[in-house]
């Protein structure tokens, strides 16, 4: 993987051939209204292979938003656990009492065990991350949280594997990782929850305005859902989520096996029945780390075009992330 956020390298191509004349219209993407008949076409393609990913459509809405994950933890109220939870707790805080549903839990190397999580019956929603990208912990399995309103962030493992949506109430994601470029941020809403705003909430972060204008409220990020529609549909011809996650669970244990049979050489400290898939972090030499082979790895990486490896220190000093366009061939190199 020579990027640490890499696209398939067909769809760099198309984009390049169509660069300059989208589909024999004689301008860019770039150049094109978003009000436009064109732009309407490239935005319904994106949102019909969203629907033919999940394999949903009743009584869910999709929009491209613009701000981010970190627009969306204002966006909604929100209950938590983990590192990108405690980013999102602290945006909650200006709208609700939240409640933190377990407290920081030793280093961020494993998922408490649900009995032990504090839920509020009360709770209008709950929160969680499936993929961590900082400790580079991934739920295997959906929170059950009752009666609540289940919100999750999943820009991370976002279509790196199936996912019952029946079980969400707001799933967001920013698409860099696994299904397009920076910019736009794909929220997947159901009906019962479109009205899920606050009275102070702006009109572009309210999910009933968006969905009701078919995410042309205001102008979206039109370049960004472009690429992405190109990367859905090289997922779907790729053999869609089914295959993406067959194709992880075989790049991660290809690593984490490395690691595992290296007498400590390499280690990661992430519990292994709450390993990522998608981000795998380890240290080298010992289990804190030695910086002289950290740095050898790292020099030698780039040599063979593997860029943004260093990880965080606190979870291990390098981090290979596997996000979809990554190849087994990669791995084998790695
Ligand atoms: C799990 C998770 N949530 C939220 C965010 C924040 O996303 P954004 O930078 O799009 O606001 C990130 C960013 O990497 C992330 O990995």
């Amino acid at each position: 993987p020579r990027s640490l956020l890499p696209l398939p390298h067909s769809v760099l191509l198309e984009m390049q051939k169509e660069l300059l004349d989208h589909k024999g219209i004689g301008i860019s993407v770039l150049e094109m209204s978003y009000r436009s008949s064109d732009f309407a076409k490239i935005i319904n393609n994106a949102e019909t292979l969203v629907w033919e990913l999940l394999a949903v459509r009743d009584n869910y809405e999709v929009i491209f938003v613009q701000g981010g994950g970190s627009s969306q933890f204002g966006a909604v109220p929100l209950k938590l656990i983990g590192a990108w939870s405690a980013k999102a707790a602290e945006a909650a805080k200006k709208f609700g009492t939240i409640n933190i549903v377990h407290s920081k839990f030793g280093n961020y190397t494993k998922i408490p065990d649900p009995s032990t999580w504090n839920l509020n019956s009360d709770a209008s929603s709950v929160y969680y991350c499936a993929n961590e990208t900082v400790h580079n912990v991934e739920f295997d399995f959906t929170p059950d949280v009752k009666r609540a309103v289940l919100v999750c962030d999943m820009p991370s493992n976002f279509l790196s594997k199936t996912v019952d949506v029946s079980k969400f109430g707001v799933i967001f994601a920013g698409v860099q990782k696994n299904v397009g470029s920076a910019g736009v941020t794909m929220v997947i809403v159901s009906n019962d929850q479109l009205g899920f705003a606050l009275r102070e909430c702006p009109s572009v972060l309210e999910y009933k305005v968006q969905a009701g204008n078919s995410s042309l409220y205001n102008r979206p990020p039109c370049f960004s859902i472009y690429i992405m529609g190109w990367v859905l549909e090289w997922i779907k011809n790729s053999g869609g989520t089914v295959a993406m996650e067959k194709l992880s669970s075989i790049k991660s244990k290809m690593i984490y096996e490395i690691i595992d049979n290296s007498q400590r050489f390499y280690s990661c400290p992430v519990e292994p029945q709450n390993r990522s898939k998608m981000n795998i972090p380890f240290c080298i030499g010992n289990v804190k780390g030695d910086d002289a082979l950290e740095k050898r790895f790292l020099d030698k990486a780039l040599e063979l075009n593997m860029l943004s490896m260093k990880g965080q220190r606190s979870v291990g000093g390098i981090q290979a992330s596997l996000y979809n366009a990554v190849k087994i061939e990669h791995m084998h190199q790695l």
